[in-house]
């Protein structure tokens, strides 16, 4: 039994790598579902349905609680599936909820109504259909009042990094800044809402400029996965197997792996 990491594709092994750091001895298997990124342009059921599916197939390798290190399956599937199909010795978690308790200055847990908050102004980068679907807006909501979140769906961005042409996502990251600076001129705080983004932070930080504070998820779901395990450490299991999965080609994901994360990352097929 390991703890299960899941993404659409590359971007979550920036989850990964930072949770390997903050949790050295517990053993991870990573599944990339390479083979249909990017979800971020699909339909809610279509990304419903390979969430399910991938998930199974970490449930099938032993680990009993699963991280969805993908944005755009948090927000498109992940209310569905806790509610009507993940079992009840299993846990599904997102990536959000970490990212906006930081943003909300909250500690795991703390309920209490909505109050207003350090930041006012906050850019939202994501996929499409994570921008689309609101889940975000949904989410602050309950802990912040007087925030005001402008989304920037952020095409193309995926494609390029998973491809490996970082010229492309960079061009695209400065254009998708500048459209969003035509909507809000002065963020004070700006979200990587895909896990793909942290790749691309500098480019992003720069384009936004000095006054804008970016969030990104990797060590704030780094701790919080801390976290859980060590309320819930039977959900850690007493597995030693750390490996990586992706549906895509493992020679090549590997190189890219291996590229993003600087040490070598050798994938299997799923
Ligand atoms: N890393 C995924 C996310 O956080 C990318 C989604 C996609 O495949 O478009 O949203």
């Amino acid at each position: 039994m390991a703890v299960g990491i899941f993404d659409s594709g590359l971007g979550g092994l920036t989850v990964l790598d930072a949770a390997q750091k903050r949790l050295p001895d517990v053993p991870f298997v990573y599944l990339g579902d390479s083979a249909n990124a990017p979800y971020g342009v699909r339909t809610p059921d279509d990304i419903y349905n390979l969430t399910t599916a991938a998930t199974q197939r970490l449930f099938d390798e032993g680990c009993n609680l699963v991280i969805l290190a993908c944005n755009t399956a948090s927000a498109a599937a992940l209310r569905r599936m806790q509610e009507s199909w993940v079992p009840k010795d299993k846990r599904v978690l997102g990536v959000f909820v970490p990212l906006i308790e930081a943003l909300t200055e909250r500690q795991w847990g703390d309920n209490s109504p909505p109050r207003e908050v350090a930041v006012n102004h906050v850019a939202l980068f994501a996929t499409p259909a994570t921008v689309s679907s609101r889940a975000f807006q949904r989410e602050l909501a309950f802990r912040a009042i007087g925030v005001d979140v402008e989304g920037q769906a952020c095409g193309g961005v995926v494609d390029a990094i998973e491809d490996g042409d970082f010229i492309l996502a960079e061009a695209l990251v400065r254009s998708h800044v500048d459209a969003l600076k035509r909507k809000m001129p002065t963020p004070d705080a700006a979200i990587l809402g895909c896990t793909h983004y942290p790749l691309m932070e500098e480019t992003f930080q720069d384009a936004l400029g000095p006054q804008a504070k970016v969030f990104s998820q990797a060590s704030l779901v780094a701790e919080s996965l801390a976290d859980y395990l060590t309320r819930r450490p039977e959900m850690a299991g007493s597995g030693d197997q750390s490996k990586f999965l992706t549906t895509g080609d493992p020679m090549q994901v590997s190189s890219r792996a291996t590229q993003f994360l600087r040490r070598q990352i050798t994938f299997e097929s799923a």
